[in-house]
């Protein structure tokens, strides 16, 4: 088997007294596109803030592509290639689509330094980058587009393609279709759907119709820990899941 992108061993936080993820052990092989479910409070946040060290775990261990990370600060995770998406923070709503990914680009490149004005020579060299970015992203048609005039789902997608000028070799996203039409939702899954012929991700996300028809596996969380693991059939027929998930172990 090839070496697993990222391994969760027993991570566990705790808040207090409350026990937000508890003894969770996960591996994410390459290629692999992994959905977490689970419902409200279950720990899936808390989870992706313990693998980028936004928060640092009680107990357990992260390894990356084979080196324990668990002491490295977020920065550090981040340029060992694991790419989150943060909303709002990271979209600039008066610059254009493929202006937006070329800073982006440029910060990821030159540490994050937002000297960019100043240096619109590095311009044209950081071009075929963001032209492939946004192919991958497909939003090529949206380029010269301001992101502010951008459909929901579309600013969304921009955000996940911000993230793709990091160059992860891992994406994380915290539910990418929530608040969005339908329409969007369908057209932000398909967009996860190609990023995952070529990334690894692992995806956060309530709407089991994007869920069930993009996941190559499924985690299913409650109250911090995973109650059940596999492919995504399997775990639909899962009578703990139902109950947990739909509050029914009966039919959905
Ligand atoms: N910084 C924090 N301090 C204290 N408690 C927290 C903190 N962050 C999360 N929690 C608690 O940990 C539990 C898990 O929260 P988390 O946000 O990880 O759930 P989630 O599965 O992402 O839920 P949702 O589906 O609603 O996004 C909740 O009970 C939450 O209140
Ligand atoms: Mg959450």
């Amino acid at each position: 088997m090839p070496e697993a992108v990222l391994q969760a061993e027993r991570l566990t936080k705790q808040f207090g007294a409350h026990t937000a993820v508890s003894d969770v052990s996960f591996a994410v092989a390459p290629g692999e596109l992994l959905s977490i479910i689970g419902p409200n409070g279950a720990g899936k946040t808390t989870l992706f803030n313990l693998l980028t060290k936004d928060l640092t775990p009680s107990a357990g261990r992260i390894v990356l592509e084979g080196q324990d990370v668990t002491a490295l600060k977020p920065h550090r995770i981040s340029r060992l290639g694991v790419g989150r998406s943060y909303q709002i923070t990271s979209v600039f709503q008066n610059l254009t689509v493929a202006e937006n990914v070329w800073v982006a680009a440029y910060r990821h490149r030159h540490g994050g330094r937002f000297d960019f004005l100043r240096r619109r020579r590095a311009y044209a060299q950081l071009d075929p980058v963001v032209g492939r970015i946004l192919e991958n992203a497909g939003l090529e048609s949206y380029a010269g587009m301001r992101a502010s005039e951008l459909s929901y789902g579309h600013q969304r997608m921009l955000e996940i393609a911000i993230t793709l000028a990091t160059e992860p070799r891992l994406i994380l996203l915290d539910e990418p279709t929530s608040g969005l039409s339908q329409e969007d939702t369908r057209q932000v899954g398909e967009m996860v759907r190609r990023l995952a012929e070529q990334h690894t991700v692992v995806m956060i996300e309530h709407k089991m119709s994007v869920v069930m028809s993009i996941s190559h596996r499924l985690i299913v969380m409650n109250f911090g820990e995973v109650i059940a693991e596999g492919e995504p059939e399997d775990v639909a027929r899962n009578p703990e899941v139902r109950k947990a998930y739909f509050g029914t172990a009966a039919g959905v």
